[in-house]
C-alpha cells in the first residue's frame, strides 16, 4: 500500500493569524488543499493529514477526504510523521509533503515517485538548488557524491552553510524502513526537536537512498507569513490568468481579476476588471462577466451576461442576463433566457425560462415557472419569525409592482396579480387578484387638510 502524509500540525507562529497556517486560504482555497490536490493524481491508497494545533479546523475543511493523525505536541517533523504510524502498513512507500507549499503540483510529485520506484530507492529526498540557502536543511554528500545526511541551518558548520543544495521537505520513502528509522531519531540538536531529516543519516548506512532534483526551485517556496503568502497568491493569479487567456478567455486588465485554480471558463468569454471568480465556478462559452462580479461555486452556462453581481452556490442557465447588482445565493437557479435586474436577491429559489425580474425584488424559497413577470419591488414573504415557507408560482404569471406574496402560498399559471397586493391565499389558474384597500378621493380636502 502506498500513502501520502501531509504535515500540518505546526502553529505557523509567524502568520500571526487566528486561522492555522496550513488552513489559510490562497485565492479562497485553503493552503492544505493545494497539497492534497497535488497528491491526488499519484493514485495513493490513503492520504493522512497530521494535525495538532486547531485540528478541528482541518477536520471541518477536509471532512472524509483524508485520514487524520493527531500530533498532540509539536515536537518536530519526525514526531509528526510518527503520529501517522497506525495508518501505514509495512509494504509500499509513503510520500511526505509539508502543507505549506501550495505551488508544488502533481507533476512534481509524480516525478519524485517515479524516480523512487524506477531506481529501487528506499528513500528519495526531493532537493533543489537555491542562491540563498539560509533557513533550510543542507544536503551533505561524501567524496563519491553519495548523500550521507541532512544538516539543519541551526546545526550547520560555516562550511556546510555554504551548500546550496537544500532539502525541499518532500520525500518518498519505504514504509517499513521509515518507521524503523523514525524510532531511532533523537532531539539532541540546536532546536531540541525530532528532525525528520535525521532518517537520512540512519537510512544511508543500511539502504539505497538518493535525491531527486526539482528543476523549478521557485515552486518549492514555503509560506511562513502573510507577506510571502501575498507574493505567492499574486504569482498563482498570474499563472492561472495566463492559462485562461491562452485558452481564448478575454481578460480585460487581468491584474485586477482573481480566478480560483479550480475554476473553468469557456473560450469566447470576456471577463471585465475587478472580478473574483472563486471555488469550483464553471463559466461557459461566450459569456460576459463583470466588471466587478464575485462568484463562488457558481455554474454559469453559455451566452450569459452577469454584471456587477454576487453569485454564490447558484446557477445561471444559458442566455440569461443578470445584474447589475444582483445577489444570487444558496442554491438558486436563474433559467434559460431570464432577465434579472438590479437589486434583486434570490435565495434557494428556481426560475423557469424567459422569466423577468427587472428590479428591487426578493425571491426566497421559491419555485417559479416560465414567462413570469415579476414587478418592481415584489417580495416573497418567506419568514414568519420562526420558520421559512415556500412560494410556488406557475407559468405565464404577471405579478404587479410592490406585491407581497405571503408564504406558504401557491400562485397557479395564467394568473394576474394587481400592483400593491398583499397576497395571503392561494391563487387558482386564470384568476385576477387585487388585494389592497380601495382608494378614496375627497374633492377639495387637500387644501383643508394643509391648513389644519
Ligand atoms: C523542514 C526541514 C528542512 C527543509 C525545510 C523545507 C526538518 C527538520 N527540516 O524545515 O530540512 O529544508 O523543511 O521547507 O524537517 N510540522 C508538524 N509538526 C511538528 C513540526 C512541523 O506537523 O512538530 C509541520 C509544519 O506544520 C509544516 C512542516 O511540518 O507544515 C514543516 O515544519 P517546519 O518546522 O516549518 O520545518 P522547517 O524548519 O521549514
Ligand atoms: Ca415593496
Amino acid at each position: 500500500m502506498n500513502y501520502g502524509i501531509i504535515l500540518a500540525a505546526g502553529k505557523g507562529t509567524r502568520m500571526n493569524t487566528e486561522i492555522p497556517k496550513c488552513a489559510f486560504p490562497i485565492l479562497k482555497k485553503p493552503m492544505i488543499e493545494y497539497a492534497l490536490d497535488s497528491l491526488k493524481k499519484a493514485k495513493l491508497d490513503e492520504i493522512i493529514c497530521v494535525v495538532g494545533h486547531k485540528k478541528e479546523v482541518f477536520e471541518d475543511l477536509l471532512k472524509d477526504k483524508v485520514s487524520y493523525a493527531i500530533q498532540e505536541e509539536q515536537l518536530g517533523t519526525a514526531n509528526a510523521v510518527l503520529a501517522a504510524r497506525e495508518f501505514i502498513k509495512d509494504d509500499g512507500y509513503t510520500l511526505i509533503i509539508p502543507g505549506d507549499k501550495p505551488l508544488v503540483n502533481s507533476e512534481m510529485i509524480m516525478d519524485l515517485i517515479n524516480a523512487h520506484v524506477k531506481n529501487n530507492n528506499k528513500l528519495t529526498i526531493g532537493v533543489h538548488y537555491v542562491d540563498n540557502p539560509k533557513g533550510f536543511g543542507r544536503v551533505i554528500r561524501d567524496e563519491d557524491l553519495n548523500v550521507v545526511k541532512i544538516v539543519e541551518e541551526k546545526d550547520a558548520t560555516l562550511i556546510e552553510k555554504k551548500i546550496r543544495e537544500i532539502n525541499s521537505g518532500i520525500y518518498c520513502v519505504d514504509n517499513k524502513l521509515l518507521f524503523e528509522s523514525l524510532v531511532q531519531v533523537g532531539n539532541d540538536n540546536a532546536r531540541g526537536e525530532y528532525y525528520l531529516t535525521d532518517i537520512v543519516e540512519i537510512m544511508a548506512k543500511i539502504a539505497k537512498i538518493d535525491t531527486y532534483t526539482f528543476k523549478d526551485s521557485y515552486r518549492l517556496t514555503g509560506i511562513n507569513d502573510l507577506v510571502t503568502l501575498a507574493l505567492i497568491e499574486e504569482d498563482l493569479k498570474r499563472e492561472i490568468n495566463y492559462k485562461h487567456m491562452l485558452n481564448g478567455v478575454y481578460l480585460v486588465n487581468p491584474d485586477s481579476i482573481l480566478i480560483s485554480p479550480d475554476a473553468k471558463i469557456g473560450s469566447g468569454t470576456t471577463i471585465y476588471p475587478g472580478c473574483i471568480i472563486m471555488g469550483n465556478t464553471k463559466i461557459g462559452k461566450n459569456c460576459i462577466v463583470g466588471p466587478y462580479t464575485e462568484t463562488f461555486n457558481a455554474t454559469i452556462e453559455d451566452n450569459v451576461t452577469c454584471k456587477q453581481s454576487v453569485v454564490y452556490d447558484s446557477k445561471i442557465l444559458t442566455g440569461a442576463t443578470v445584474g447589475p447588482f444582483t445577489h444570487l445565493r444558496m442554491n438558486s437557479t436563474v433559467g434559460v433566457n431570464d432577465r434579472i435586474g438590479n437589486f434583486v436577491e434570490m435565495k434557494n429559489s428556481t426560475l423557469g425560462e424567459k422569466t423577468n425580474v427587472a428590479h428591487l425584488t426578493y425571491i426566497g424559497d421559491t419555485t417559479c415557472g416560465s414567462h413570469v413577470n415579476w414587478g418592481c419591488g415584489t417580495v416573497t414573504v418567506n419568514y414568519d419569525g420562526k420558520n421559512k415557507h415556500k412560494t410556488i408560482i406557475g407559468d405565464n404569471v404577471f405579478i404587479g409592482c410592490n406585491t407581497n406574496l405571503v408564504a406558504p402560498i401557491k400562485v397557479a399559471s395564467d394568473t394576474f396579480i394587481a400592483a400593491g397586493s398583499t397576497v395571503t391565499y392561494n391563487v387558482e389558474q386564470g384568476e385576477f387578484v387585487i388585494a389592497r384597500t380601495r382608494q378614496e378621493n375627497r374633492r377639495g380636502y387637500a387644501d383643508k387638510y394643509k391648513k389644519k
